[in-house]
């Protein structure tokens, strides 16, 4: 808890969390014994409050709890508390806690409107975000004081629900695996300013990056996407096809999956003019060479047992049997590209494909199965391509009749 007059709402959580059958260790800062009494926090939760660095029966608490806990919940997070952690500053307890855990965190912010919609309290959030860090609320709704706004602590059930969806035991069947996961579209430059670029949003390379971190596989994800990196997942940002085939051809060896969900530029300028293209000076010619194709690259080096996948966005537009064209293109990639899987889908079709939070697939297997995947959400999308990856894996290295 840090120090918000919806300090008192966090009783709720914490009774909930232990009703639910979690060890709570309660921290509150300084300022939150203000708003709720710290006797309160020792009688309802697992073990006696704390609220300083010092003064404690044990030297270093921040490590126990930090290191021991299995989630961290903040709330209320005050826009102090939410700036301390994003600068790194452990002035207290509570935000040495915060940097010394490397459990998920879940930050449930509650502030006055203003204050939320500030842009250091903006930037803050965003820099939270793309660490991971996980959000629920804030809600709209009376403030302290009688305002109404944006800004009030999510409910208590919200809460514990959210915190209880960060514990739920993931089904581990991704364990030890070392998986490799490119995101995005990437931007080739013309100049200093301008680039060529394509549609796709990364939603998707990272949902499948999620899925498999969340089911215990070792994640790389290597994104030209500005999305928050997924819980979990070590993440390589890159802008270009070039930096994308050197950050894959670097760390694909090790890989024992390999999922090229990543929209990578066909075709980039040959030449990156320095500085600004001036529009005085006319049009200008942009001359296009071929970029590496990396998914084929991999298919033709890879090491025996390492699984690869592939995607084929392919813009089939109106006309007869859409589905069997789109086999037919997805199982001609599988072949070009030596792939052993490829996870096709219609970008013409309506809420499928970039920048959607909905997708429609169609996976193909190097061994001839296909798996459609009627319109879902990304997440959904991920986690049968998970599936999808892993049966083939295990057809492969016990084929039928040996
Ligand atoms: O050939 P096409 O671009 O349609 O193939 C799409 C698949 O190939 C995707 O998996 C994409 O990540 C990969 N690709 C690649 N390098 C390129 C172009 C595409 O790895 N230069």
């Amino acid at each position: 808890m840090s120090g918000g007059i919806a300090a008192y709402k966090a009783v709720e959580v914490c009774r909930r969390l232990v009703d639910a059958g979690a060890h709570v260790s309660p921290v509150l800062t300084r300022a939150a014994t203000r708003f709720v009494g710290e006797l309160t926090f020792s009688a309802l939760a697992s073990e006696p409050a704390r609220t300083s660095l010092w003064g404690n029966d044990e030297p270093i608490p921040h490590t126990r709890l930090g290191q021991g806990a299995d989630l961290v919940v903040v709330a209320p997070a005050t826009a102090r508390l939410i700036g301390a952690y994003a600068a790194g500053i452990s002035s207290d307890l509570l935000t040495a806690t915060l940097l010394a855990t490397r459990a998920p965190v879940l930050l449930a912010p509650a502030m006055h409107t203003e204050m939320w919609e500030h842009p250091a309290v903006v930037d803050n959030i965003a820099t939270l975000r793309r660490r991971g860090v996980h959000l629920v609320g804030p809600d709209a709704g009376r403030l302290a004081g009688g305002d109404l706004g944006y800004g009030r602590l999510a409910a208590p059930e919200a809460i514990v629900d959210a915190a209880t969806a960060l514990l739920a035991p993931s089904r581990n069947d991704t364990r030890g695996l070392q998986a490799l996961v490119t995101a995005g579209g990437t931007r080739e430059p013309i100049d200093a300013v301008r680039y060529i670029g394509n549609r796709s949003s990364g939603k998707q390379g990272h949902a499948i990056a999620s899925e498999l971190a969340s089911r215990g596989a070792d994640v790389l994800l290597v994104t030209a996407s500005e999305l928050p990196g997924p819980p979990g997942v070590e993440v390589e940002r890159v802008e270009t096809a070039a930096e994308m085939h050197a950050a894959v051809t670097r760390a694909a060896a090790e890989r024992d999956l390999v999922v090229m969900s990543a929209a990578v530029a066909d075709f980039r300028p040959k030449v990156t003019v320095a500085g600004k293209l001036k529009k005085a000076d006319g049009v200008p010619e942009v001359i296009l060479e071929q970029t590496p194709d990396i998914l084929a690259e991999l298919g033709a080096t890879r090491r025996p047992g390492q699984i690869l996948v592939g995607f084929a966005a392919e813009a089939l537009g109106p006309g007869a049997q859409p589905e069997e064209r789109l086999r037919e293109f997805a199982e001609g990639k599988l072949r070009a590209k030596r792939a052993d899987l490829i996870v096709a889908n219609d970008v013409s079709a309506p809420g499928v494909g970039f920048a959607h939070d909905t997708n429609a697939v169609l996976i193909v297997t190097a061994d001839g199965y296909h798996v459609p995947v009627p319109l879902a959400d990304k997440g959904a999308i991920a986690a049968a391509v998970v599936d999808a990856a892993l049966a083939y894996g295990s057809r492969r290295s016990s084929p039928p009749g040996r």
